[in-house]
């Protein structure tokens, strides 16, 4: 396996990522939510952290992205910035805090700044978000947008299958894009999406786009760690890959850990006082 370090270890800010497409460098991207694993991420060389609203899912436990609060992203961000030195770090605002309307939006998206001392925010959503989006912007603070499948409609959508395959959807995204981009977002996530229809977007954009489930033909990508990691047994979409079993990794050392607490092995001469 070649292994690719960032040997540029000056911060990542939202203008180095659009020289970074401008010369074809890919943009490597992945969430974190707590100090300890955002640390080992950040020294690893990531690009951007993203301190997403699946949190929801993997730190608490909900089926979907919904039920998380701003307080809650406020405690993940908080955490998570404390470990950074390199990394942007781009905080979801969640759902219910940026769509009913703008002026909400950019106290939403203000605390986030304030209170996590993060490089920027994300919300999902096109048209009908762009009155929040220039308002967020109009006040100094970088959006990054979402299209594709946005986990925080999922009641509209009604399933997690692979959006904007017929050509009425897929032109609405593309508008969506050039409106994004438009508005002045710095990059946009596109989530499990035909491949063709995100490459198109990309070569459209300056703007980085992100890619989850999106192919390969876009500017960067991003994964939710426990899914990478293989901490998530259960959840094997097409797109992603495993870079680790750690699922298998930790059941192993704790039942090793148990075993030897049961044998009396575990503490021996040297480990204790
Ligand atoms: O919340 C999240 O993890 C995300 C990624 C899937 C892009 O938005």
């Amino acid at each position: 396996m070649s292994v690719h370090i960032a040997e540029d270890t000056r911060k990542v800010t939202t203008h180095r990522l659009t020289e970074m497409k401008a010369r074809g460098e890919k943009i490597s991207m992945l969430t974190a939510y707590d100090y300890t694993m955002a640390g080992i991420v950040d020294q690893a060389g990531m690009d951007v952290i993203l301190v997403g609203d699946s949190a929801s899912n993997v730190m608490a436990g909900n089926v979907t992205t919904l039920p998380i609060t701003l307080d809650h992203m406020i405690y993940h961000g908080t955490s998570v910035m404390k470990a950074v030195k390199r990394a942007l770090v781009v905080v979801d605002l969640p759902f219910g805090t940026y769509q009913g309307d703008s002026k909400e939006a950019l106290v939403s998206a203000i605390r986030v700044m304030k209170e996590t001392g993060a490089d920027c925010i994300k919300l999902e959503g096109g048209a009908e978000v762009s009155e929040s989006i220039a308002r967020i912007l109009s006040a100094g603070i970088p959006v990054m947008g979402h299209l594709g499948l946005t986990p925080q409609s999922i009641n509209k959508f009604g399933t997690y299958s692979v959006r904007a395959k017929e050509e009425k959807e897929a032109q609405q995204l593309i508008d969506d894009a050039h409106l994004l981009e438009k508005l002045g977002c710095f990059a946009l996530v596109l989530e499990k999406i035909p491949a063709a229809l995100a490459t198109r977007v990309s070569s459209e954009l300056t703007i980085p786009v992100i890619g989850i489930g999106a192919g390969a033909g876009v500017d960067g990508q991003v994964l939710v760690m426990h899914d990478m990691l293989g901490l998530n047994k259960g959840f094997s979409p097409k797109f992603l890959r495993r870079y680790a079993d750690l699922h298998t990794a930790m059941t192993d050392a704790l039942q090793a850990y148990i075993s030897d607490v049961k044998t009396q092995d575990f503490p021996n001469q040297n480990e204790q006082y």
